[in-house]
């Protein structure tokens, strides 16, 4: 890890994953997808680039669409904090999950939490996108895999079906 990260006192920080309270004592200035990967055991989000340029580390924070790859976790106390972990109940997937699934959104998978969460953002803002607004609303997530197409139809099959079935339990959007 950057030295540069790990300057400094280790801190508890304090906030909310996925509903639930969450305690860590870490260097401030460590990244938040570090603390979310290696001392929650959250590894859905995933580093691609670790530059701000992929989003395949996106997650939500108190409801913005965030790279986690930039967020030091210092930010993140007192927050909410969504993952793509959060997203099921139980046995039970998100529209956005099950959609991408059927309709081959997801590859090598990589990139598919990030745009699952990107979509999920884009959703609450508007649930019933244009192609032109799931573009735009995906822009910040890369995919080396699937070109695209298959991403957006598994938005618009989830917006079609009601995305916010099991997602308002966690997000409070
Ligand atoms: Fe965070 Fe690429 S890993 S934006
Ligand atoms: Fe492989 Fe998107 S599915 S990068």
């Amino acid at each position: 890890m950057n030295n540069s990260r790990t300057s400094g006192a280790k801190i508890d920080i304090s906030f909310a994953v996925n509903g639930e309270p969450k305690s860590v004592h870490v260097y401030p200035m460590e990244r938040l997808l570090d603390v979310l990967r290696f001392d929650l055991g959250l590894t859905g989000a995933k580093e691609g680039c670790g530059e701000g340029e992929c989003g395949s580390c996106s997650i939500l924070m108190d409801g913005l669409l965030v790279n986690s790859c930039l967020v030091p976790v210092l930010q993140a106390g007192g927050s909410s904090v969504v993952t793509i972990e959060g997203l099921a109940s139980g046995d039970t997937l998100h529209a956005l999950q099950e959609s991408f699934l059927q309709c081959g959104g997801a590859q090598c998978g990589i990139c598919t939490p990030g745009m699952i969460l990107a979509a999920v953002h884009l959703l609450e803002k508007q649930p019933q996108p244009t192609l032109e607004d799931i573009r735009e609303g995906l822009s910040g997530n890369l995919c080396r895999c699937t070109g695209y197409m298959q991403i957006f139809a598994a938005v618009l099959e989830a917006a079609r079906r009601g995305h916010l079935r099991n997602t308002s339990r966690i997000t409070n959007l």
